[in-house]
């Protein structure tokens, strides 16, 4: 029996991706990789919806963020981050790191940021210029409503707006052009089927203005080389080739089910995710459901036993992977990864592995649903 990995990313990969893996080497200078990467990008700015630039950076999600604000922010600049997890803290620790001045608006941890308190946060302060928001809190298993904070950042304020896209784009609608997103970020081990290892990132035809004037030092994640190079048909530095592959094979089974149609299926997955844990009397980590995100799920950690005894019964006894919590949430919560390559029946499973890795544990469930 093979190993039901149901974490956040990396996701499982269906055989034409792993197939596309194995496929030999080719110049990174020469056409064929020429004609890879213009694909891909043409692909990616379908799944974007943007008309604006995608680039692909050979990193992890993380690279593609730090890459965000380096290339947006000069040192000692005011931003605003709106975080709502670990993800958004770590947006703020990337523009700390590079000298900016970032003030950090967080709201409690299984919360969606309040446009209101975004819209109170730019009126107090007129030296913001750009606010970073995390779309969907892989963390928490939150997903905010960009459209509203972008109509407050954008529309209210003009203020220049990064997104950290990563466990959304793809799998949720997030679309770039129609919500004014200037940069925006996704991992490939997410929602695209594809090995961890590449980052693509948008940028609007604002986000270039900025980026040309932004004055953070950067070199490998320097978004203007990757467009100029991409235009060329290549990468500034020798790209993960092997992980183009596959990002193509998984936007081919993405396009051949459609873009909205993988979009409604994340929603489907989502709420049958949902449901079944509270049938089986879990209590969401979301405050309020209708935030709760639909590429992952998270929940409390039952009293009376400890994530690390269920986490090793899952594994040893059910090959049944779930996440734990992070950072301040580690041993409180659980989370079961929903997005990519999923259907119900695998949800079901990793349920019905839970349930009995819980009762060897010596806890019922049952006792608590009421
Ligand atoms: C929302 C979000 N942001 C950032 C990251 C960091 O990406 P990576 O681990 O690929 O560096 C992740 C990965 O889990 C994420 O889910």
């Amino acid at each position: 029996m093979s190993v039901n990995l149901r974490i956040p990313g990396p996701t499982p990969l269906p055989d034409p991706v792993l197939k596309a893996l194995s496929g030999q080497m080719i110049n990174h200078r020469g056409p064929e990789f020429a004609t890879l990467i213009a694909k891909l990008t043409e692909d990616l700015k379908k799944a974007f919806a943007t008309t604006g630039d995608v680039v692909i950076l050979t990193a992890s999600g993380t690279g593609g963020l730090e890459a965000a604000v380096t290339n947006t922010i000069s040192p000692g600049e005011r931003c605003l981050v709106v975080s709502i997890g670990v993800f958004g803290d770590r947006v703020f620790d990337i523009a700390k790191t590079y000298g900016a001045d970032p003030v950090k608006l967080s709201f409690l941890l299984g919360q969606a940021a309040d446009p209101d308190k975004v819209r109170q946060a730019l009126n107090a302060d007129a030296k913001i210029t750009t606010v970073f928001v995390t779309h969907n809190e892989t963390s928490t298993g939150v997903t905010n409503d960009l459209g509203a904070l972008a109509k407050v950042i954008k529309g209210e304020f003009g203020k220049t707006l990064v997104v950290d896209g990563i466990s959304s784009i793809g799998s949720v609608p997030c679309p770039v052009d129609a919500w004014g997103l200037d940069v925006a970020v996704s991992g490939s081990q997410k929602g695209w089927m594809t090995p961890p290892g590449l980052a693509m990132v948008s940028v609007s035809k604002h986000g270039w203005d900025v980026i040309a004037k932004a004055k953070t030092p950067r070199f490998y994640f320097d978004l203007v080389k990757a467009k100029q190079s991409a235009e060329k048909g290549q990468t500034p530095w020798t790209p993960a080739v092997s992980v183009y592959y596959a990002l193509d094979a998984g936007l081919k089974m993405m396009f051949a089910e459609g873009l909205e149609a993988t979009h409604q299926r994340h929603a489907r997955i989502g709420a049958h995710t949902r449901a079944m844990v509270k049938r089986m009397g879990f209590k969401l980590f979301a405050a309020d459901e209708r935030y709760a995100s639909n590429t992952v799920t998270a929940c409390h950690v039952p009293e009376g036993v400890t994530w690390k005894q269920v986490s090793e019964r899952l594994r040893n006894d059910h090959q049944t992977v779930l996440a734990g919590g992070q950072g301040p949430l580690m041993g409180k919560i659980f989370r079961i990864g929903h997005l990519g390559w999923v259907n119900e029946k695998e949800i079901d499973q990793a349920g019905v592995a839970l349930e009995k890795s819980l009762a060897a544990v010596g806890h019922s469930l049952g006792a608590r649903s009421s």
